[in-house]
């Protein structure tokens, strides 16, 4: 049996949509991305005013960052993330510092936050919510980066409002990728807390034009008012995105169940994730001994299963490490991690037959060490 790291779910409704927008004679951004917004907007119970789609969560971020820090601003990131985290910023223009994650969440490490820094980025790892009651202090400017956290909670409230309870982010991000919780292929969105700065963010990510070409009458006149980029989405991609979304709250309820066949199944032989009830349970990293890590990834592989790694700590990627506006703090949490984990297949068409053998695969990978070693 062959098992995919990842199998694309095809909503109900998605060649309709595709139709539909074909039919349209509209493809790039208008009437389906407006839409999309609005239907975040409604899950989230926020104005639909703060949502903006763009073309990926780096973008989202990168976004996040223009409007709401200022060039040379210290922004603290996780060692345990994709290296988009740290490149945002950057691109940005804003300094970056990596810091050290907790060993158990494998979040960032509220106490590792150097006081300097103006702006965190915590990553909801694997869809667990970071620990926003300490990041939040009400003094440095927080962007959540929310690529694997659509359907998560913080304090009771979806990741995405920006508001919970006592706490509060200025904005968070979210990733429509092909193997993310609701996904279009290639795709974002970012939800503002305050409507003026997602305003600035829809100008900015189409060039910072006035207005754009869906909307362009008296012969096509526009005005770029500030020096934006080329990050929105198409509206082939959002009507690919909404009929995804319908299903998010499904899909969840489907990932959680698999991940708790995991835990109940794995947990003797492997280190397997802590059960947070409040994630999105996008990834199912399990962690075995460093000098096991590579032998049982290949075993896996052998036994024609995908796997993959989220993530060797940003510290081992010389892209990033040697920039010059990167600082490196000690990540000794993030170093080890990044040896340990292998990220199992967890997705909500995965069938049962496909499940058993993935869990008999690694009994059989860890047992066969386990034999070696004795
Ligand atoms: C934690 C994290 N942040 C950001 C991103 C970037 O997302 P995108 O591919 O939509 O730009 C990813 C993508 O995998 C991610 O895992």
């Amino acid at each position: 049996m062959r098992v995919p790291f990842h199998r694309v779910s095809i909503a109900p409704g998605v060649g309709e949509a595709v139709e539909r927008v074909l039919e349209s004679g509209w493809l790039t951004t208008g009437e389906e991305c407006l839409k999309l917004e609005q239907e975040i907007a409604g899950q989230l119970g926020v104005n639909y005013g703060q949502v903006v789609t763009v073309s990926s969560c780096t973008a989202a971020l990168e976004l996040a960052c223009r409007v709401l820090c200022d060039r040379e601003d210290i922004v603290a990131v996780p060692a345990m993330t994709f290296g988009a985290t740290a490149l945002a910023p950057l691109h940005a223009g804003q300094r970056v510092v990596v810091v050290d994650v907790l060993n158990e969440s494998l979040n960032l490490n509220p106490e590792r936050i150097p006081t300097y820094a103006d702006c965190v980025i915590p990553v909801h790892y694997g869809g667990a919510p970071a620990d926003l009651s300490e990041i939040c202090n009400g003094e440095r400017i927080v962007i959540e980066d929310a690529a694997h956290a659509w359907g998560a909670e913080f304090n009771g409230e979806k990741i995405g409002r920006c508001l919970y309870g006592s706490k509060q982010t200025d904005a968070a991000c979210f990733s429509l990728y092909a193997t993310k919780p609701v996904q279009c292929g290639e795709g974002g969105f970012v939800v503002f807390r305050e409507l003026e700065k997602a305003d600035e963010a829809r100008a900015l990510r189409q060039h910072g034009m006035s207005c754009v070409a869906s909307e362009m009458g008296l012969g096509g006149r526009y005005e770029i008012i500030s020096p934006g980029i080329k990050a929105n989405l198409s509206d082939l991609l959002a009507a690919i995105a909404r009929a995804g979304l319908s299903e998010a709250e499904n899909d969840r309820r489907i990932r959680k169940a698999l991940a708790v066949d995991y835990d109940r199944s794995l947990h003797k032989w492997v280190r397997v994730p802590i059960r947070d009830e409040r994630s999105s349970n996008h990834l199912y990293p399990i962690r075995v001994a460093p000098m096991h890590r590579d032998e049982v990834a290949r075993e896996l592989d052998e036994a024609g299963i995908q796997t993959s790694l989220h993530y060797r700590s940003l510290a081992y990627h010389r892209g990033i490490a040697w920039h010059p506006h990167v600082e490196i703090h000690q990540t000794p949490v993030a170093n080890a991690a990044g040896e340990e984990i292998i990220s199992l297949p967890l997705f909500p068409s995965m069938t049962p037959e496909e499940h058993e053998y993935v869990v008999e695969s690694v009994q059989n990978a860890v047992g066969n060490l386990l034999a070696v070693a004795k």
